[in-house]
């Protein structure tokens, strides 16, 4: 098992996972809400986030994977898109982290077509150094630096998704950061 130092510790995800519910909930009171979470990687936080939300609410995924065709450009395929009715609803995209903005944009533009009443935008991550597209996050959760991170929902490769902290992804599990 691979053990790093917590960059961000399992208290200050579940602090700020019921912040950030809250405000949520505040801005969407009397209202039903549609969230949509964007696999893998949001997993995670998903499903932490949702069951702090107070306001009444449907879920639903989108499955998506991006590829860096080179520095400013990259392909974005949808796997899976909500089969449910957006049109006229209040949308709710949470994402595990907005990196160079890429795959946030596309799939925003994909739910902008169905006509939703509003969309709005939750991250847990910002690495804003990376920024190639610059877009409106409406909840964010922290901002993290130019590093390669896992644990918590994002993986390296497909592992330490399952890792219940953030960490930053070294090569050498062993090695210790000085
Ligand atoms: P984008 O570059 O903003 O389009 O981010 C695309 C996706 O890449 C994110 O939703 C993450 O799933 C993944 N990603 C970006 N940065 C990292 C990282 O540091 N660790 C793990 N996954 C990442
Ligand atoms: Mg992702």
């Amino acid at each position: 098992m691979f053990i790093g130092t917590p960059l961000i510790t399992e208290e200050q995800i579940q602090r700020k996972v019921k912040e950030l519910a809250l405000k949520i909930s505040k801005d969407y009171e009397n209202k039903d809400l549609f969230v949509i979470g964007i696999l893998k990687g949001s997993f995670m936080f998903f499903s932490d986030l949702i069951r702090h939300i107070k306001s009444p609410l449907k879920i639903d995924f989108i499955v998506a994977s991006s590829y860096i065709k080179d520095s400013s450009s990259g392909e974005v395929k949808i796997h899976y898109f909500p089969r449910e009715e957006i049109k006229g609803r209040d949308i709710l995209l949470v994402d595990d982290i907005i990196d160079t903005g890429i795959s946030l944009q596309f799939i925003k533009e994909k739910i902008l077509e169905k006509n939703p009443a509003s969309l709005k935008i939750c991250v847990l991550l910002d690495k804003k150094e990376r920024r190639i597209i610059e877009i409106p996050i409406d909840y964010i959760g922290f901002s993290v630096p130019n590093k390669f991170i896992v644990g918590y929902g994002l993986d390296y490769q497909e592992m330490f998704r399952n890792i219940p902290y953030i960490t930053v992804f070294k090569k050498k599990p062993n090695n210790v950061q000085t």
